[in-house]
């Protein structure tokens, strides 16, 4: 009963008309066409139990990424992995590690375990090394890493990344979790895949919700040592993924194309959102994901509040995140071009009352 349950971001505004929804880092292109065509191509066979072992599925990711299918865990979602591997790995009187402000979901599942979650200081909202190093205890089990994180949108160097893996004592497994890698063009970020080569003590999860355009199936996956991938086949539910997911997502991952238009479309879009909202006068925190945080500090109480509720009744959906102990910031996924010009002309009215 101490859980604090996973809030979602709202799904519709009490509005007519159209809705902005920038509340759950997903895509504003919809998914591939061909992911579309193949989960409906997955119909006739709904009376059928999904292949438990995924093995098309992995196969694809293998191929697309050059990696070993059998070192890969395809779940229902990579909250699905992020279970798993924290009731693996750790359990009643363990600690698991991970910054303040880190994605909600290693706290929860630490917690359901019966673990302890510590969390380690940030640094302007980010991972700092050094924090997360001296919170080690001999209790520790699982460092859990988002690069980037959400909902801060900030990110570790891969030099970073790496220090931390040399520094943790050997016993922990560190958790690379690389929900928004795909977005990643920055020449010092690492998605952490070698790490996860070439230490047994690494694993990276990925994530089919976010640039790939298909969080409704619920398909995520990761990329581990032997060890970890044998322990987790062990656990895992036998048929966690749907035929439908791995059909969708092994398409899905046919259609570069479609992957690379949204990578140019935050390319161009966070950076505007980041310029435009500081021009109306906030404060944006640098994002490297397909988000953006926004800082009402400074301002008077309730103001993100106020803020969210405004834009709610205008049909632009945000996301506040009292639950992260940053009830004074609003996050926004980067949206399509008519949402973001919206948000930035609403905050701006907003600005000015
Ligand atoms: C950092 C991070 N990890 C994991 C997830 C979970 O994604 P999913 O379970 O949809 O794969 C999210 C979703 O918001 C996320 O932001």
């Amino acid at each position: 009963m101490d859980i604090a349950p996973y809030v979602p971001g709202l799904a519709t505004a009490p509005v007519s008309g159209p809705i902005a929804k920038l509340s759950s880092n997903e895509t504003p292109l919809g998914t591939s066409q061909l992911a579309i065509e193949a989960y409906r191509a997955s119909a006739p066979e709904l009376h059928r139990y999904p292949d438990g072992s995924a093995k098309k599925m992995r196969g694809a990711i293998g191929h697309q990424f050059g990696i070993h299918p059998d070192r890969i865990v395809c779940g229902n979602g990579s909250d699905d992995l992020i279970y798993l591997l924290t009731g693996a790995f750790s359990g009643v009187g363990d600690e698991v590690l991970f910054s303040r402000y880190s994605f909600a979901m290693y706290q929860i599942a630490a917690q359901s375990v019966g673990a302890t979650p510590v969390e380690a200081a940030d640094e302007k909202l980010g991972s700092n090394v050094d924090n997360l190093l001296n919170s080690v205890t001999s209790d520790t089990k699982i460092c859990f890493l988002a690069n980037p994180n959400n909902p801060t949108g900030t990110y570790l160097s891969c030099a970073e990344l790496g220090r931390l893996r040399l520094e943790l004592p050997d016993n922990i497994l560190l958790v690379i979790d690389a929900a928004y890698a795909e977005y990643m063009r920055q020449a010092d970020y690492s998605n952490g895949m070698e790490l996860a080569d070439n230490y047994d003590n690494v694993v990276v999860t990925r994530t089919f919700s976010k640039i790939y355009g298909l969080a409704a199936l619920r398909l995520g996956w990761l990329y581990g040592p032997p060890e970890v991938v044998d322990v987790l086949n062990r656990t895992r539910c036998p048929f966690n993924v749907s035929e439908a997911a791995q059909a969708a997502g092994v398409a899905a991952l046919q259609d570069q194309a479609f992957v690379e238009a949204a990578v140019q479309h935050n390319e161009l879009w966070r950076p505007w959102l980041e310029s435009e909202l500081t021009k109306v006068g906030l404060t944006v925190h640098p994002s490297a994901a397909n988000f953006v945080l926004v800082s009402f500090k400074g301002k008077t109480a309730g103001t993100a509040q106020r803020a969210y509720e405004y834009l709610l009744e205008n049909g632009v959906i945000g996301r506040s995140l009292g639950g992260y102990g940053l009830s004074e910031h609003l996050r926004f996924s980067v949206g399509l071009e008519d949402e973001n010009r919206k948000l930035v002309e609403l905050l701006g009215c907003f600005e000015r009352r």
